[in-house]
């Protein structure tokens, strides 16, 4: 029979004491996906990895490991295993001995011809050949984390469930193993539960994200969708998009923006700027509305300039952050707005933008991403 499902919470709720760490919770990962559960600390990402785990008890629902319910089965019977970001590897053993012991324990009976078969399997796998007979203090932290990495993957479970495992490492180190976890991941082909409170890390690795906030989902969805297309003010501002305005809709259809998809609304904002935002579909003349745009979508450029944009105002730079390869730029409209712009550092160079100075600056209506009303209407 075909599988559909790797992993299943059905309404799904964990309190302590007062606190409610996971909320009436329901989510379907299929079989071999890369899910990330992202969030801010507290919102109840380990709590929801633990319970898949079996390290916690859910006070009401069900969690399903391929079909199966095993809500109340130990961690040790459910088909999954967690990495932690501390690695949790024994100190006084080898390297090879901390990826063979889950093989060796009584329970699995493995024999040891193929124990070390498997170990030298998995050490190739994560790139350590060589490396069996050290131990743990004679590794780089990438190194442990590979170790710790080899020990959950030779028990080859159906769910490998990771809470933060790249959070001790440098900033280069860990784009490095972002990149060999999902080499892994593709090689293995197991379900993979990421937690991480990087947004950039769960963009760059999963097929799904989710985006936690009090023990619940308030967005689902690809990477794409969730960076590109938040669905709340809370997922906007957890994304960068740091540009977030509340207006009413004052006109419908509002001329024919360049390029603009679906119906095209005006917006006034609460501090009087007139914007044309794409895909107003449902929405109604005199409705409130909340919007955000991309740091990134917004131009500047110097005001004698020719250019086309379906919202162009004047504007005066009142801040600049150098921050690499990209400067921003923090630009005041009238008294009451302002708004960031993200520009690729050789645009700033070349025009020379410097604090006071007068710009035009725009973005296009399928920019403006208009946010649902409540996050209570956009629960997954
Ligand atoms: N054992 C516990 N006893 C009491 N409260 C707990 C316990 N574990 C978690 N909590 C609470 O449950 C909520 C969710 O915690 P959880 O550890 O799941 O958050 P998280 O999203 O993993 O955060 P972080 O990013 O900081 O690791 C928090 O308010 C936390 O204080
Ligand atoms: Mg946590």
């Amino acid at each position: 029979m075909k599988r559909i499902s790797s992993v299943e919470l059905v309404r799904v709720s964990k309190r302590y004491g007062d606190v409610v760490a996971v909320d009436n919770l329901s989510l379907t990962i299929a079989e071999g996906e890369f899910f990330s559960l992202l969030g801010p600390s507290g919102c109840g990402k380990t709590t929801t990895l633990r319970l898949i785990g079996g390290l916690e008890q859910p006070d009401a629902g069900d969690v399903l490991i391929d079909g199966e319910v095993v809500t109340d089965l130990p961690p040790y019977e459910r088909n999954s295993n967690i990495v932690f970001q501390n690695y949790a590897l024994f100190p006084h053993l080898t390297i090879e001995n901390n990826i063979a012991f889950g093989l060796r324990l009584k329970s699995r009976r493995v024999a040891e011809p193929e124990v070390a078969r498997l170990v030298a399997e998995a050490l190739e796998l994560v790139h350590l050949e060589g490396y069996g007979a050290r131990r743990p203090n004679q590794l780089s932290g990438g190194q442990q984390q590979r170790v710790a990495l080899a020990r959950a993957l030779v028990l080859r479970p159906k769910v490998l469930l990771l809470d933060e495992p790249l959070g001790a490492l440098d900033r280069k180190l860990r784009k490095a193993m972002q990149i060999e976890l999902r080499r892994i991941q593709h090689e293995v082909n197991i379900t993979f539960i990421y937690v991480t409170h990087d947004q950039d890390e769960a963009m760059s690795m999963s097929d799904r994200v989710a985006v936690m906030r009090n023990g619940n989902f308030e967005q689902l969805g690809t990477p794409r969708e969730i960076f590109q297309t938040p669905r709340t003010r809370f997922v906007a501002d957890f994304m960068g998009a740091s540009n977030i305005f509340s207006g009413r809709v004052v006109a419908l259809g509002a001329g024919a923006a360049r390029g603009a998809s679906g119906r095209t609304i005006q917006i006034e904002t609460e501090s009087g700027l007139r914007v044309i935002s794409s895909d107003g579909q449902g929405r109604s003349a005199g409705a409130a509305v909340e919007f955000s745009i991309r740091p990134e979508a917004v131009q500047v450029f110097p005001r004698d300039r020719d250019w086309i944009a379906d919202n162009k105002f004047e504007a005066t730079i009142v801040g600049k952050l150098y921050l690499g390869d990209v400067t921003e730029l923090e630009v005041a409209l009238g008294d009451d707005n302002s708004i960031s712009s993200r520009i690729q550092s050789s645009i700033d160079q070349k025009f020379g933008f410097k604090e006071g100075d007068r710009v035009s600056i725009g973005w296009n209506a399928e920019d403006c991403n208009l946010l649902s009303s409540g996050s209570d209407t956009t629960r997954c």
